[in-house]
């Protein structure tokens, strides 16, 4: 096993990401699900265990089995596009494993919204089911929107506004923001989550608009945009450890401000992390992404065990 997380840590990370898909399908159940464990609730949602696996590690929706059995409290899937999109060309990821970091420019690779629907319908779902969806202009979230509010097995949609691959429409803009979320809202009254970038934005502003609308969190926050000239699009996204201090910062932000429901995502390894978010930052979720890429499910099984045990 600990040969298999250093092989995980330091080999090509397009292919560990594809070893990785790989193993995680053959993994078995460890947890009981019908137990309680760290209950937990976001807009309304009681959730089992508030860590889980966030966007950006299955983006079709063909690991929700293999994650159940980790004891995640929930799953995101996504993002979801409305179309098939095969994403930037390599080389499209880049791994710095002295400090547990990444940067990437995927360029949001999706199968699309009809592959993504088949592995839903044909899943026996005892998880949360978090869909984010990504779109290249306003209607583009709102079809999708429309599709997944059909779809009773997802509970929340997570807008993802801040993919460091966007170009043109900024939706972090008020007024955009404001347009977005009453367009989503004629078609959907499911719990929203707007997943927000983690700089050079006005958070005041963002908090205020999504308080002006029902049932509606934050994620915070997707990864930083940098320049990186070695990765096909010359610009990339810095998940992992470097964003943790970043994201506790903005948590502090809004939470001065409001208490409207937050999620957090950034640079989470541990379960000490996970409850410094709960206890003074009164997040509702954390998700967890590069720790998976870097170690796969051990990641979440590794942090759902030592919380389990710190709360008993
Ligand atoms: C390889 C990779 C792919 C990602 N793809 C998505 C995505 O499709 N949609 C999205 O909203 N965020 C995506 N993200 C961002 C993550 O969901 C998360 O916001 C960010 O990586 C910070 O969390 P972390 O430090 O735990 O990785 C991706 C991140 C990585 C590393």
């Amino acid at each position: 096993m600990r040969r298999l997380r250093i092989l995980l840590k330091y080999a090509h990370p397009e292919v560990t990401h594809k070893l990785a898909h790989i193993a995680m399908k053959y993994l078995t159940p460890t947890h009981d699900l019908s137990e309680p464990h760290v209950e937990t609730e976001l807009l309304g949602i009681k959730f089992r265990c508030p860590v889980g696996v966030g966007a950006g590690i299955d983006k079709n929706g063909d690991l929700i089995r293999t994650f159940q059995a980790t004891g995640a409290g929930f799953h995101v899937i996504g993002s979801v596009l409305l179309r098939r999109r095969e994403g930037n060309p390599h080389p499209r990821l880049y791994r710095y494993p002295e400090r547990l970091a990444m940067i990437n420019a995927m360029g949001l690779p999706s199968k699309g919204v009809k592959y993504v629907l088949q592995n839903i319908n044909k899943i026996n779902i005892k998880t949360n089911l978090i869909v984010n969806i990504a779109g290249f202009d306003i209607g583009e979230f709102v079809s999708l929107c429309k599709i997944f509010d059909k779809v009773d097995k997802v509970k929340v949609i997570e807008l993802n506004i801040s993919c460091p691959q966007y170009r043109g429409i900024d939706l972090h803009e008020p007024d955009l923001l404001e347009k977005l979320l009453t367009m989503v809202r004629e078609v959907t009254s499911k719990p929203l989550l707007v997943k927000i970038r983690p700089r050079n934005i006005d958070i005041r502003k963002i908090v205020h608009i999504c308080e002006s609308f029902k049932n509606v969190g934050l994620t915070i926050s997707n990864s930083f945009p940098v320049k990186a000239s070695f990765l096909s699009s010359g610009i990339g996204g810095v998940s992992g450890l470097p964003l943790y201090k970043l994201v506790c910062k903005l948590i502090k932000l809004v939470r001065d401000i409001s208490d409207i429901d937050v999620v957090a995502c950034g640079g989470v390894f541990t379960s000490r992390q996970v409850i410094e978010l709960m206890k003074m930052f009164k997040v509702s979720l954390v998700q967890v992404v590069t720790a998976i890429a870097y170690e796969g499910p051990f990641a979440i099984m590794r942090i759902v065990r030592d919380l389990e045990s710190q709360y008993q």
